[in-house]
């Protein structure tokens, strides 16, 4: 069966990580959490003490780090940052407070949407952000916009950071998520929202496995009339 590009998009909380890599899982497809990618400039970043307002030296900066994706027997994803391993580190508070504001550069969003062209370009990959249906991969074959109630994503949102050993209350989180809704959707560059030809899943009231064999369905589906 041909191999396609398949893009998920959605807000934070929305149960795209999750669900694309039991995507990419179920498919033996290649599993690429862009989010990540701009976790890392952000880490490197606030490592090297660049201001986040400092436009021209985070585009220098994402240009200069290197950025190394491994898949896991999980189906996950570690990263490495010029050969360190901060699969962890990119989670943390601090990096969640300050992405946006890295995610909004033109220079940062060039470096980054170019080697996740790369990454995809020969299809058989599972590529989860903001931008993948709209700007990344716009020839994708499958493209879902998932959703969830503002209840929903900050639950687990709460839990994830809960299980990582973070201490946050459920208003300080259900903040950050509405902030970074906003800052995700209201940006002029590559904004979170559905492609056109995107299908919208509210996964509220469905198990990340529901939500995952909905779009291999689809996947098999388009892939089966593609050949
Ligand atoms: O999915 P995530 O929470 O790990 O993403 C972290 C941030 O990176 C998010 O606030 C928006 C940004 N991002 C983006 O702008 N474009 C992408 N393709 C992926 C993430």
């Amino acid at each position: 069966m041909k191999k396609l590009k398949v893009a998920i998009d959605g807000p934070a909380g929305s149960g795209k990580s999750t669900v694309a890599r039991l995507v990419a899982q179920a498919l033996g497809y290649l599993y690429v959490d862009t989010g990540a990618m701009y976790r890392a400039v952000t880490l490197a970043a606030l490592r090297a003490g660049v201001p986040l307002g400092d436009e021209e030296a985070l585009g220098r900066l994402a240009a200069r780090i290197n950025i190394d994706l491994k898949p896991l027997p999980d189906g996950g994803q570690a990263v490495f940052l010029d050969g360190e391993e901060v699969t962890q580190a990119i989670r943390s508070p601090e990096v969640n407070g300050a992405v946006s504001q890295v995610a909004k550069v033109y220079g940062v969003r060039r470096v980054l949407s170019r080697r996740q062209q790369e990454l995809g370009a020969l299809g058989g990959v599972v590529m989860d952000g903001r931008d993948i249906g709209t700007v990344v991969l716009p020839q994708a074959e499958v493209k879902v916009f998932l959703t969830a109630s503002l209840e929903e994503r900050t639950r687990r949102r709460l839990k994830e950071l809960r299980d990582r050993g973070f201490t946050l209350t459920e208003n300080e989180v259900r903040e950050e998520v509405l902030r970074r809704d906003r800052e995700d959707a209201g940006r002029a560059l590559a904004p979170l929202k559905p492609a056109p030809d995107a299908i919208v899943l509210d996964t509220s009231n469905l198990t990340p496995e529901e939500a995952t064999a909905r779009i291999v369905a689809l996947v098999r589906e388009r892939a089966g009339n593609s050949v």
